[in-house]
């Protein structure tokens, strides 16, 4: 069974594959490279192509802007079955923008550091790995630098994105009272989404607006920094994001002393990593709710919420033990009953939770692959192995979806996943959980 899930999912990522050197997250409905699913991509081809896995990640990285910047899509082909595509977009706005490739002016998680460190655990020629490393680990440690340099405007440590598509958990209810703040205009539009997927588990026409308004405004001014900070109605520290970054800062760190001397970037990340690790730990954590949460730098708020993004400081070794402790007591209580798969994008006990659309509720097999690892670290084994035999079990019973509805009995007959079918991390990563 494992062998035939393992053969299933690599059917699914070489058929992905594209003849540009990378791998779309899902066909139709996500038809260009998307950033943190590359990562997660080259991870699952480690275990059988290796090539492939450091093509995916060169592909990337060959995107990057002259200021560090990577951003969220890179648009390789003129396919227009995606919208907002590279000519809503406009990356070359941007003074610095690659002269290459066309992309987004937002990036998503920075996944990069953790997953070059995945590669080399992965890889069975160290050597040949520790070459491809030495290749690219710099333009990893300078979009680090991009964000310290460009997205810390109090000096604390917290990077915030600028936009919801910049966090990957897109419609999450978390963005729901900053929609409130704002008054787009209703933007005339031809949805593609919806053209491959049921309306009912995407985000709605208005939700739209909100997300294409704030792209207008960040346009109008070039996609300078200083200018979205100061503009920008959507500004938001983001635990998920925060932790991702940590992560992968002490990837670096880890991968600089692997391949010897950069001493001066060594200091540099230490210095980074103390201070964002104090950040997430005395801003963005909710004494009362037991998670980490968002918070909204624009209108000065914590959003107290909790979703499966406040427990991916667990991912990062970001909270003490006592506060682990507190994070999985929550995840029980809110994410853990008998009926239900863990683990929930979006607390299963609020009203703003819904079972099937998006990232209101669905659970999302990267994130289970970041709290398993997390909670492993922890020592937290029984509900490590639960949130991986789910995982495995959401795919047996549906395929390689998009994300899944967290109900183990909805009444429906039909069990199907939701979003795109053959997704790409979904089988890269169930490579992966299979393998430890
Ligand atoms: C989408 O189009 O929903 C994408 O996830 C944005 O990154």
């Amino acid at each position: 069974m494992k062998k035939e899930l393992i053969k299933q999912a690599m059917g699914v990522l070489d058929a992905n594959f594209q003849k540009e050197g990378f791998t779309i997250p899902s066909q139709g409905l996500y038809p260009f490279q998307w950033k943190w699913d590359s990562g997660f991509i080259a991870i699952g081809l480690c275990y059988y192509n290796i090539e492939k896995a450091k093509l995916e990640v060169k592909t990337l990285l060959d995107a990057q802007w002259e200021n560090g910047f990577i951003p969220h899509i890179v648009f390789h082909n003129e396919n227009d079955s995606y919208f907002p595509g590279a000519d809503f977009h406009k990356s070359e706005l941007h003074p610095l923008s690659s002269k290459e490739y066309k992309s987004t002016g937002m990036t998503q998680p920075p996944v990069m550091g953790f997953v070059l460190q995945e590669m080399h655990r992965i890889a069975t020629d160290k050597e040949d790995m520790v070459e491809f490393i030495k290749k690219h680990i710099d333009k990893v440690y300078q979009n680090h630098a991009y964000f310290y340099s460009n997205r810390d405007p109090h000096d604390e440590g917290l990077v915030y994105i600028y936009h919801n598509w910049e966090s990957g958990t897109d419609n999450s209810p978390v963005w729901d009272d900053i929609w409130k703040t704002m008054n787009p205009p209703e933007y005339i539009f031809e949805r593609k989404d919806t053209t491959h997927v049921d309306a009912s588990q995407r985000p709605s026409k208005r939700e739209y607006d909100h997300y294409l308004h704030i792209i207008e405004i960040a346009k109008e001014h070039q996609y300078d920094d200083e200018k979205i900070a100061a503009l920008s109605p959507f500004l938001v520290q983001d635990p998920l994001f925060n932790a991702m970054l940590i992560k992968s800062n002490e990837s670096l760190l880890e991968l600089y002393d692997l391949i010897g001397g950069n001493e001066e970037k060594k200091i540099q990340l230490r210095q980074w990593q103390q201070k964002s690790i104090k950040g997430v730990n005395t801003k963005l954590f909710d004494e009362e709710l037991g998670a980490f949460v968002h918070y909204d730098l624009r209108n000065d708020r914590p959003i107290r919420f909790v979703s499966s993004s406040s427990f991916s400081p667990l991912f990062a070794g970001i909270p003490d033990v006592k506060r682990a402790e507190t994070l999985v007591q929550t995840m029980v209580d809110k994410f853990g009953g008998k009926d239900k798969y863990l683990c929930a994008s979006f607390d299963p006990t609020s009203d703003r939770f819904n079972p099937k659309k998006y990232w209101r509720g669905p659970v999302w097999i990267n994130m289970n692959w970041m709290l398993y690892y997390g909670l492993k670290k922890y020592r937290f084994l029984e509900l490590a192995n639960r949130i991986k035999k789910d995982s495995v079990e959401l795919i047996k019973r549906d395929g390689f979806y998009e994300y899944f509805d967290c109900r183990k009995n909805n009444g429906e007959a039909n069990r199907i996943g939701y979003g795109g079918s053959n997704f790409s991390w979904s089988a890269a990563l169930l490579i992966d959980l299979l393998n430890d």
